[in-house]
């Protein structure tokens, strides 16, 4: 496999691979950050698997998928974050996973307190908000400084541990959709672990974009999808808790479909997406084939930089993510300074330079917009959103 950074700039290459997707004619799609294409391959694979469970019905799903291809996939699918098969359990998506792990997680009692930051997805935010109002807890909102630093964000989060002491738990975004940022998701859940917060992470958008390993990032509860960086069909996630704390989240609903020591419990018992499903091994034999996260990140922070470099220092326009390579991946948001309507200039860019990007709101920081390359973006792309951004300014 050629060296990552050298391939993330051949445009060539990029060309090709590009081409195994079949893409839309209009406007040049900046906002991949909604959710991933998948290849030409992989829609045939899914069109025949739709096929085929049509066709056969239950006959092949109760004699053949419910005993060993649902299996084999979940054990692939574990391997895809290097955990055991056991420590997987298959969602529709990453917000039912995180749900769920925060519905529950049972060790909060009245008068505990649980924290969030603006920067949290908006489903991940209203789950913590019912937790106050049906379990009795206290939620604590906190902000983010910006710009972001590794410093800033790990001093906010201490600050917060100290300031309240009944902190039991917390949601913490590995990638934030809001602006990109990368969270410093070790040291922030070691700092967590000092004062006995545990930590539910949602890892949506860093799953297929960056390399990681949750024991390493000492994280016990996660969810994610695969229909953003990974390229599977919509309607696919699963959750991830670490063995030696299954017995902290309860089973979903008196779900008893699996026992008590079975992972599947903790998800709701529902007929899936099996064509879907039986799609996710052609998935991952493309996604490996390529390299995996390490040369989807790098192609896709190295169309990011592009972009950044070029208007970073520019009068008019404050660019969301700081060029720290720990915190930043290739989701980065922007605002115009000078403008005060960040939507309308989502109009412009669409309307006067054929880009498509949304704005993001939610952050204390206030709304921006939102770039999201994709595996089909181009460097002539990246071109034009610089010299658009440069003229909007
Ligand atoms: C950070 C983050 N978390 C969670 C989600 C929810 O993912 P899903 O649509 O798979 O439920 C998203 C979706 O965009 C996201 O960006």
């Amino acid at each position: 496999m050629p060296d990552n950074t050298l391939r993330a700039r051949d445009e060539l290459f990029w060309q090709t691979f590009a081409d195994r997707y079949a893409v839309e004619p209009g406007p040049i799609n900046l906002e991949n950050g909604y959710f991933g294409r998948m290849s030409r391959t992989v829609v045939e694979e899914y069109q025949h698997n739709i096929e085929l469970i049509n066709r056969s019905n239950s006959v092949h799903v109760r004699q053949r998928f419910e005993q060993s291809e649902s299996l084999q996939i979940r054990a692939q699918l574990a391997e895809l974050i290097s955990m055991p098969a056991e420590t997987v359990a298959l969602t529709r998506n990453a917000t039912e996973g995180l749900q769920s792990l925060i519905r529950n997680y049972n060790l909060l009692k009245p008068g505990d307190q649980v924290l969030i930051c603006d920067l949290e997805y908006d489903t991940v935010k209203g789950a913590m908000r019912w937790l106050a109002h049906h379990r009795g807890v206290e939620l604590i909102e906190i902000e983010h400084a910006h710009p972001a630093s590794f410093d800033s964000l790990l001093a906010t989060y201490r600050e917060a541990f100290e300031r309240y002491p009944k902190l039991k738990l917390m949601a913490l975004t590995h990638v934030t959709h809001r602006t990109g940022l990368v969270m410093p998701v070790k040291a922030i859940a070691a700092a967590a672990r000092e004062h006995g917060i545990d930590v539910i992470l949602d890892g949506a958008h860093a799953l297929g974009q960056l390399e990681f390993n949750l024991d390493d990032l000492g994280i016990a509860f996660a969810g994610y999808n695969l229909h953003k960086w990974i390229g599977a069909p919509l309607t696919l996630g699963f959750i991830y808790i670490a063995p030696h704390r299954l017995a902290d989240i309860d089973p979903d609903m008196g779900e008893m479909h699996f026992p008590l020591t079975d992972i599947r419990a903790r998800t709701s018992y529902s007929t899936p997406n099996i064509p879907a499903l039986r799609t996710l091994p052609l998935v991952l034999e493309e996604h490996h084939a390529m390299g995996g996260a390490a040369a989807k990140g790098a192609r896709l922070n190295y169309l990011r930089n592009l972009w950044v470099s070029a208007v970073r220092d520019l009068p008019g326009i404050d660019v969301m993510t700081p060029d720290d390579p720990r915190l930043y991946c290739c989701i980065t948001s922007l605002r115009f300074t000078r403008h005060d309507d960040q939507q309308l200039m989502v109009e412009r860019l669409l309307n006067e330079y054929n880009l498509f990007t949304v704005m993001r709101s939610g952050a204390a920081s206030g709304p921006c917009i939102r770039i999201t390359p994709g595996l089909t973006t181009t460097a002539a792309d990246i071109e034009l959103l610089t010299r658009a951004l440069t003229e909007l300014r």
